[in-house]
């Protein structure tokens, strides 16, 4: 019996206009719109492969080389919603194979360690949707496709484009209208670069669909986020993006970071994402647009420690003529710069800042960042001519 395989890779995006907090848990439906830049698939992306034939007899998945359990009701609807869009497709042309009654076979596999302090799940339910769109034929375009993406998890609606993305909360009650949608195409701002600082830490996270749902029960603060705040800012960021207005993008962007952490701290008991280390790494951003007289850079930190600072490659030997005099120790500058770039980022320190600088340089800040992402802004969804499926037994490879 065929085995029919289609294989996709999707990317990480990282919010510079939070979705925090949910209006109905069950559909993923937010209580607010945001706003994502996504991230180059070099560095951080997911590569699914999908699989059906008639003669699969459950449906299974493989994630980074292990068999995990499909039955969470989140990739339940997802895989629902995509079936029922191809029993639409085989109900108007009766020669179309019968996938739709089919088991599925998916193998997804992350081109970065579990150890970056990542999360995945928004590259990962990207590339589930899509690959399994493909493989079904289907004729819905990215933002119709987002919206199921969006009920596995709610940031990876946003993954589905690449360059600058809104997810758009929307009105109706059954979801209908909360999707993803372009701001700004990559090409049109491909000057975007991103650096991530995963910083050490110990303890545990609470999950955001658990974080966000104690914020939005106990917090007060959040009501004025979500009713004042952002609902002004979802306006002024995607104004900012389409001119193309680093100050503003990156004001905004930092901002809207600093008053969802308020959010998390607010609630009741308390949320802490950000550590010590997070607040050297904001305070450092602040005293080095300070030293510039410009804003050349914008942090902002997720459900963790981890910061990703957002600038553009204009300002790169700026930023990194900090960076590296204070993080050269740690790993993940070599693959992408030579011994000579990185000396030039040393002598700019040494010969032109060095005999200005005001603020005080904590040198021992490399001893909680346990690696650096040097990355850029890049595309959504790509084919993918790698495949993890055996297209004969419709196994991993
Ligand atoms: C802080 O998308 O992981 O990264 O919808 O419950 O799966 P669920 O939550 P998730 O939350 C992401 C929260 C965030 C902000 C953002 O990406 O917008």
């Amino acid at each position: 019996m065929s085995v029919y395989v289609s294989s996709t890779t999707a990317p990480v995006n990282i919010a510079t206009l939070k979705y925090w907090g949910k209006r109905d848990a069950n559909l993923n439906l937010p209580t607010n719109s945001s706003i994502s830049v996504t991230l180059a698939q070099d560095d951080l992306r997911t590569l699914t492969s999908a699989a059906t034939s008639q003669s699969f007899e459950k449906d299974t998945l493989w994630l980074n080389g292990n068999e995990e359990s499909l039955s969470n009701k989140r990739t339940q609807d997802c895989l629902q919603d995509l079936r029922n869009l191809r029993h639409q497709l085989e109900s108007q042309d009766d020669s179309l194979p019968k996938m739709s009654q089919w088991k599925l076979h998916i193998v997804s596999e992350n081109n970065f360690p579990t150890a970056a302090g990542l999360a995945s799940s928004a590259a990962g339910f990207a590339a589930l949707v899509v690959a399994i769109a493909k493989l079904y034929k289907l004729p819905q375009d990215m933002s119709e496709l987002s919206r199921i993406a969006r009920k596995g998890s709610g940031s990876a609606c946003r993954s589905l484009f690449g360059g600058f993305v809104a997810w758009e909360m929307g009105e109706s009650k059954d979801g209908s209208d909360s999707m993803a949608v372009q701001v700004l195409p990559l090409d049109q701002w491909s000057q975007m670069k991103a650096a991530i600082l995963v910083v050490s830490d110990l303890k545990k996270d609470t999950p955001s669909t658990q974080g966000m749902q104690l914020t939005v029960a106990t917090s007060d603060l959040f009501q004025e986020r979500i009713n004042n705040v952002v609902p002004k800012r979802f306006v002024e960021m995607k104004e900012a993006i389409v001119k193309r207005d680093f100050t503003k993008f990156a004001e905004l962007t930092m901002k809207d970071s600093n008053s969802f952490h308020a959010t998390c701290l607010d609630s009741y008991p308390p949320i802490f994402y950000i550590n010590d280390t997070s607040k050297k790494i904001i305070r450092l951003v602040h005293s080095i647009n300070a030293f510039f007289n410009e804003t050349i850079v914008a942090y902002t930190f997720d459900a963790g420690p981890n910061a990703v600072l957002y600038y553009l490659e204009e300002n790169e030997d700026k930023l990194f003529a900090f960076l590296y005099k204070l993080l050269n120790q740690v790993e993940g500058w070599e693959p992408k710069y030579n011994k000579k770039q990185l000396d030039g980022f040393k002598s700019i320190f040494e010969n032109e800042y060095k005999e200005r600088i005001e603020f005080f340089m904590d040198h021992e800040l490399y001893l909680s960042i346990t690696r650096i992402i040097l990355t850029r802004a890049g595309p959504g969804p790509q084919d993918s001519k790698e495949c993890l499926i055996d297209e004969k037994t419709g196994l991993p490879k």
